[in-house]
């Protein structure tokens, strides 16, 4: 087959003239940081989750370090999570003081196996946090019961998981907190940033002083007509605010997300015709309950060929990859790790050497996910 010329990337945000003018118009309104554009995104966040809480942030990772803090956890603390996870989630759970607890996943779906997390909750244990891996929901019933029985909270990991549905429930609304990521490879991007959303009114100030430094007004209530620029410090808190002007962006981005879904199931669907019986070659596993899946990646696992060897292909048939994800336990600092559980994570392991990122973004033509089918056959067929 002849090469392309043009490299195809993994992924591209899709930015059309809507986020452009949106952009511009809150440059051009005299207010660009956190102020009614991301009151506006929270809105739209609860009404896309049916949440009663939406707090929007810098990044997912900040979400993920706030949800923590907010609920007390810290010193002594253990926190159950997949060990494929993106390693934002391990770091901010040491950075608490806290450990991960590793749980294994199915390795069809990539996602947290619930028959193996009661197991490995102890005293300690304050909290699961499953990955709706690659826009495919956790299996929530099930994870949601242990949660119930023994008390924990869960915090779902929805950075892949906007326009995932589970049993007609959208990811983030099932009572507990959810952190999702508008990185710019996401499903929705702001450039970088993220929300959590939760129905807890306590929680709910104690997020937004965290947000802030601790100030109970952001600087819209302080600096706006009448409002009070004197303030106080209870608990010291950071700086992982969102800003209007990313916010303009997600606000457009969110109201073409069906749209942008659509057409990467579309092209998704043409994936898994296009490699379908490949030999050497594992396509996306499927849960088996009713759901809409985001398509957020597709992630094939590679079985007839060194991973290494084969991203080097693609790379000379000017195709790019992503790896999601390193598995942590296999982490320098985490396996160093004094006391740390090391289960064996017999599932995680048999994938972590073998899955791959496809190119995967809704501006890609058919003929892209042509050119990469062929291209994955022929490098499987000579190597
Ligand atoms: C599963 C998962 N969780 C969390 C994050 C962190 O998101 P952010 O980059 O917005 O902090 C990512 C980002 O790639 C992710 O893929």
């Amino acid at each position: 087959m002849r090469i392309r010329k043009k490299f195809l990337p993994f992924s591209r945000p899709s930015i059309g003239k809507s986020e452009i003018s949106a952009v511009v118009k809150c440059l051009k309104s005299g207010w660009i940081t956190t102020g009614p554009l991301c009151k506006a995104f929270e809105d739209e966040f609860c009404r896309l989750t049916g949440s009663s809480h939406a707090v929007s942030l810098s990044s997912a990772t900040a979400g993920m370090h706030l949800a923590l803090l907010a609920l007390g956890i810290g010193k002594g603390d253990e926190v159950i999570t997949p060990s494929m996870t993106f390693a934002s989630t391990l770091n901010v759970i040491t950075l608490v003081g806290a450990r991960p607890v590793f749980v294994d996943v199915d390795y069809n779906t990539l996602n947290i196996n619930p028959d193996v997390i009661e197991e490995r909750m102890t005293k300690k244990t304050k909290a699961i946090i499953p990955v709706h891996f690659a826009g495919a929901p956790a299996d929530m019933d099930r994870i949601r019961l242990l949660a119930k029985k023994h008390q924990l909270t869960v915090i779902e990991d929805a950075a892949h998981a906007v326009g995932t549905y589970y049993k007609g429930k959208h990811a983030g609304g099932f009572g507990g907190m959810a952190i999702f990521s508008f990185h710019p490879i996401k499903n929705i991007t702001t450039g970088e940033g993220g929300m959590i959303t939760h129905s807890d009114n306590r929680m709910e100030s104690r997020l937004r002083l965290l947000r802030f430094h601790g100030i109970e007004r952001d600087a819209w209530k302080r600096y706006g007509k009448g409002g009070n620029p004197e303030y106080d410090i209870q608990v010291p808190g950071f700086k992982y605010n969102l800003t209007d002007m990313q916010a303009a962006l997600g606000l457009a981005q969110l109201s073409r997300v069906d749209a942008m879904n659509r057409r990467r199931g579309e092209l998704a669907a043409l994936y898994m015709q296009g490699l379908e019986e490949t030999t050497g070659l594992e396509l996306p596993g499927i849960p088996d309950y009713p759901h809409v899946h985001s398509w957020h990646l597709f992630i094939v696992k590679v079985l007839s060929m060194d991973r290494e060897a084969f991203m080097k292909r693609l790379s000379e048939y000017n195709i790019g990859y992503g790896l999601h994800f390193p598995a942590g336990h296999r982490l320098t600092y985490l396996r160093k790790m004094r006391g740390l559980m090391k289960p064996t994570l017999k599932e995680t392991d048999r994938s972590a050497d073998r899955i791959l990122s496809l190119p995967l973004y809704p501006g890609m033509k058919n003929n892209d996910v042509h050119y990469v089918c062929d291209a994955v056959k022929e490098i499987l067929r000579h190597g």
